[in-house]
């Protein structure tokens, strides 16, 4: 019998392993310079959790969950995403007594059921942010500039910032019935799937990428000149403090994200690059979701950035991020004798921070320089019965081919000279 990982997910290999913990170092640092700080929430929570936040008629909700009964029988859904669980945690654990804003964020998998193609996984990994009990428009544009400035380390500069406003519980609903009626009076001209969306949920045509659906599309009525006039401040303050910051976005009415929970501020980061699956980040406001799932009113905002897009998009665009694997030391062990004492020597130097390999499998001098080769071994030493009795041996770079005699019993000291241990 032959296994394979389920449909959607990837085993992550090294050396690309590097490159995910690399992101994950920025991401640390980078997030807790805007003084965002790490939470962890449980991979599974009560379903109803979801579909209360995320909303019944959402793709996610309605198609994509990992939905199971535990035995129990209380039914668990895989989280397909994290915002929703950051709020469940927030009131849970009574955060909102203490000083606000509150500003959160998480690395994590994510899952969904979804037709998996480049960029579509079920399994899959976001970072996210948080800012909980405030609607200050400052902190919108704090958020978008921190996704950016993560981006911007990586090497990606070039991204496209789409913004818009969804409008609130005031405004909005007065909008969707124009939207409602003004597509009945072109469903001819629409999909099938976007006909049903009209009473269901009919901001969502106006993300259907259907040419036909795409004409009656681009002369629909625009949530933005439909928004009350505190949504309309909210969302010139924004554009003003992006401006303050030089971020340059594109205002796309068309955005409405595919959840429910959003209010005011939406937006997403695009790289055309990356094909249908072009969204690397996306997020905004959810000033309605800690009442619909606490019965508290309390603003928020954040995004989620799909970490393997973001590798999609540094590949797209020949980015390397400066990840090293390696050994600084390989030792190549001629006898028994030999192996042993350079067994206690691995260790002695393992211990003070080099790292260092041996050979385990018993090969000959020539297939050792080869491991420590493939390994990119910085180092190489070789150690036999006559290095032994002379207690001195050849330490050879592997880039230069510079080599130099040193005393065996020195070579903590030699090593200690040789490599940069900022580097390590
Ligand atoms: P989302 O737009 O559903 O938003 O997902 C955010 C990001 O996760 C996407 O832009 C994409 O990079 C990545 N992503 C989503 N689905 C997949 C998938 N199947 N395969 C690979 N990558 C994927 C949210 O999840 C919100 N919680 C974001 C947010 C936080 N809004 C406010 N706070």
């Amino acid at each position: 019998m032959k296994f394979n990982a389920p449909r959607g997910t990837n085993d992550i290999l090294p050396p690309d392993t590097l490159k995910w913990r690399y992101i994950e170092k920025k991401t640390h640092e980078i997030f807790s310079n805007y003084n965002y700080q790490e939470i962890r929430t449980p991979i599974f929570e009560y379903t109803e959790l979801f579909q209360r936040g995320i909303g019944e008629v959402t793709d996610i909700v309605e198609k994509e969950m990992y939905t199971f009964e535990d035995k129990g029988g209380r039914s668990i859904t895989l989280r397909p995403e994290g915002t929703a669980s950051v709020i469940r945690s927030f009131l849970e654990n009574k955060i909102y007594g203490q000083a606000q804003p509150t500003k959160y964020y998480y690395i994590g998998p994510m899952f969904r059921y979804e037709r998996p193609q480049s960029g579509r996984f079920r399994q899959f990994h976001q970072l996210g942010v948080e800012a909980i009990a405030s609607n200050d428009p400052a902190l919108d544009a704090e958020i978008i500039s921190l996704g950016m400035r993560l981006l911007q380390d990586f090497g990606l500069n070039d991204l496209e910032l789409h913004l818009n406003s969804v409008g609130c519980g005031e405004c909005r609903p007065t909008y969707v019935d124009k939207l409602k009626k003004y597509l009945n009076e072109n469903k001819e001209q629409l999909c099938d799937n976007c006909k049903s969306r009209i009473d269901r949920n009919p901001l969502r045509v106006l993300d259907c990428k259907n040419d036909s659906c795409q004409s009656v599309i681009k002369d629909a009525p625009k949530i933005t000149d439909n928004l009350c006039e505190s949504c309309a401040d909210h969302f010139n303050d924004v554009q003003e403090y992006l401006d303050i910051l030089n971020l340059d976005y594109i205002i796309n009415p068309l955005l409405v994200r595919g959840l429910d929970y959003y209010t005011n501020t939406a937006f997403e980061i695009k790289d055309n690059a990356l094909g249908a699956q072009d969204t690397v980040f996306g997020g905004g406001r959810y000033n309605g979701l800690a009442e619909e799932i606490g019965s508290r009113d309390l603003p928020g905002i954040g995004f989620a950035l799909g970490i393997e897009r973001l590798l999609l998009s540094l590949e797209a665009k020949d980015i390397e991020l400066p990840v090293e694997s390696g050994v600084d030391l390989y030792i190549t062990v001629i006898g028994e004798q030999a192996k042993k004492e350079s067994f206690k020597l691995l260790d002695q130097l393992r211990n003070k921070g080099f790292r260092t390999e041996i050979d385990y499998l018993g090969r000959s001098v020539g297939s050792q320089m080869k491991s420590a080769d493939r390994m990119n071994a910085e180092y190489t030493i070789i150690i036999g019965e006559n290095e032994l009795n002379n207690n001195s041996a050849t330490i050879r770079n592997m880039k230069s081919g510079d080599e130099k005699e040193i005393q065996l019993s020195n070579l903590l000291e030699e090593m200690k000279q040789l490599v940069d241990k900022e580097d390590i």
